[in-house]
């Protein structure tokens, strides 16, 4: 299956139906969280990995008792920090000067980048680590989708609350979102068989459109 045909294969999916998703290919979804882009490659975020069915129970009526939850095989949480510590810009330069055997001083641009934004309120900063962590879920879906793994993207959720049971806030960190993996239970699943609604290209894409200059 390639690229194109996985994202029109994977849908959001309702009903999952218990199966263990395997290590390999949770470990590929995982690598491709792992290699998405982000602003100065800071990866300002941290991916829970939820398997325990107990922790899924406490889960899943801070999720609107969305079944996912509990039927998924792993459980995904990505948290976006609030800031980053002095301790976390300084190993990010040095594991960066080590493994392009550059000179740490070479980076003086880069840690003064991440400096000026650890300086920023824990809402701005949130804002921006939110984005980048958003960048890495649609990685995550799609690699689950080429992995012929059902995914599906949850903000619906009470954030505070998750945060609260994970003990985020203490360690610095707000939820974002969630990502069952799974498998679809086809016959109980009302969305299996419906089309997928997508604005046509001609009214999503503008092509070289620009007010006149006066
Ligand atoms: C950020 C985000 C949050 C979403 N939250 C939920 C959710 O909490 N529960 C759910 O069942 N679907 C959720 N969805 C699924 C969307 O409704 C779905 O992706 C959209 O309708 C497109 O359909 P498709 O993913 O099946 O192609 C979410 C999707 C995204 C991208």
């Amino acid at each position: 299956m390639d690229f194109h045909e996985a994202l029109n294969w994977r849908y959001a999916t309702k009903k999952m139906n218990g199966e263990q998703v395997p290590q390999e290919k949770v470990d590929k979804i995982l690598n491709a969280i792992r290699l998405a882009p982000t602003s100065m490659g800071a990866q300002p975020f941290s991916v829970f990995l939820i398997t325990d069915q107990e922790i899924k129970q406490q889960i899943l009526p801070i999720a609107s008792n969305q079944t996912q939850v509990k039927d998924s095989s792993h459980l995904l949480i990505f948290a976006a920090w609030e800031t980053m510590t002095d301790d976390q810009i300084q190993e990010y330069v040095d594991q960066t000067a080590e493994e392009r055997e550059l000179d740490k001083s070479e980076l003086d641009p880069m840690k003064k980048g991440l400096k000026n934004l650890a300086s920023k309120s824990k809402d701005e900063f949130f804002s921006w680590s939110a984005r980048q962590a958003y960048i890495a879920f649609g990685f995550g879906l799609a690699a689950a989708a080429v992995e012929k793994v059902d995914a599906t993207p949850m903000e619906g959720f009470d954030n505070e609350a998750l945060d609260k049971l994970l003990g985020l806030r203490e360690q610095g960190m707000r939820s974002v979102t969630m990502m069952p993996l799974g498998y679809r239970d086809e016959e109980n699943d009302w969305l299996a068989p419906m089309k997928k609604v997508r604005r046509p290209s001609e009214k999503l894409f503008i092509k070289n459109e620009v007010p006149e200059l006066t």
